[in-house]
């Protein structure tokens, strides 16, 4: 399997960079897609370099890099991941306006009728914000923020955010044991 994942400029970083050591364990093909504030977000919010992130992948690119396979339909994959994922690049990706890599690989993979999966991290939502993603959710895009879950007992950060993982990997059809079915995970 192949997927595309994109980090963007969103708080959650962390989000991206953990999904991207599952896939790794999944034994998953994956192409990397940083924005530049991603990369800030990646030195501030957890102190390593985007270097590193980028080492978890197969390939990685750059927001610049237009003559990455990901630009093309032609460049099969079988979807794309966008996690976590800024307000600028949903109101991008709902306006079909591709000026970065990132953008561009979303709207490929919308026209070529992929699977699409974004990860929006904001709080509060405007009616803008809710407006772009229904606009996207009618399209067929997945709209899945990182809403935590209880009845499991997380007893750390790491713990939410796997068993939230394990959700998208669920939505991509990857057999997982990070999120197991309720009732089952809350062991009662
Ligand atoms: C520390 C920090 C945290 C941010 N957190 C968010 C966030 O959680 N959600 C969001 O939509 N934008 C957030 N932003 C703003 C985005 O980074 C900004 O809109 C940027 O243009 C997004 O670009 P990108 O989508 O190309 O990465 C944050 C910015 C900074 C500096």
């Amino acid at each position: 399997m192949r997927l595309v994942v994109a980090l963007t400029g969103a708080s959650g970083v962390y989000l991206g960079v953990r999904f991207l050591e599952v896939l790794k364990e999944h034994k998953v093909e994956t192409h990397l897609l940083l924005s530049r504030q991603a990369e800030d977000l990646i030195r501030e919010e957890m102190g390593i370099s985007p270097e590193k992130v980028r080492g978890l992948a197969d390939f990685a690119y750059n927001e610049g890099d237009w003559k990455a396979p990901v630009a093309s339909g032609s460049f099969l994959h079988q979807g794309m991941v966008v996690i976590p994922c800024s307000m600028k690049t949903l109101a991008g990706i709902a306006q079909g306006y591709a000026e970065n890599l990132i953008l561009r690989a979303a709207d490929v993979t919308l026209k070529e009728r992929r699977p699409l999966i974004l990860v929006p991290r904001e709080t509060p939502l405007s009616a803008l914000h809710l407006e772009n993603m229904l606009k996207l959710a009618r399209l067929g895009v997945i709209i899945a923020p990182p809403v935590p879950a209880f009845y499991h007992r997380p007893r750390s950060i790491e713990d939410m955010v796997d068993f939230f993982l394990g959700r998208i990997l669920n939505l991509l059809g990857i057999p997982n044991r990070l999120n197991r079915p309720w009732p089952h995970s809350s062991g009662l």
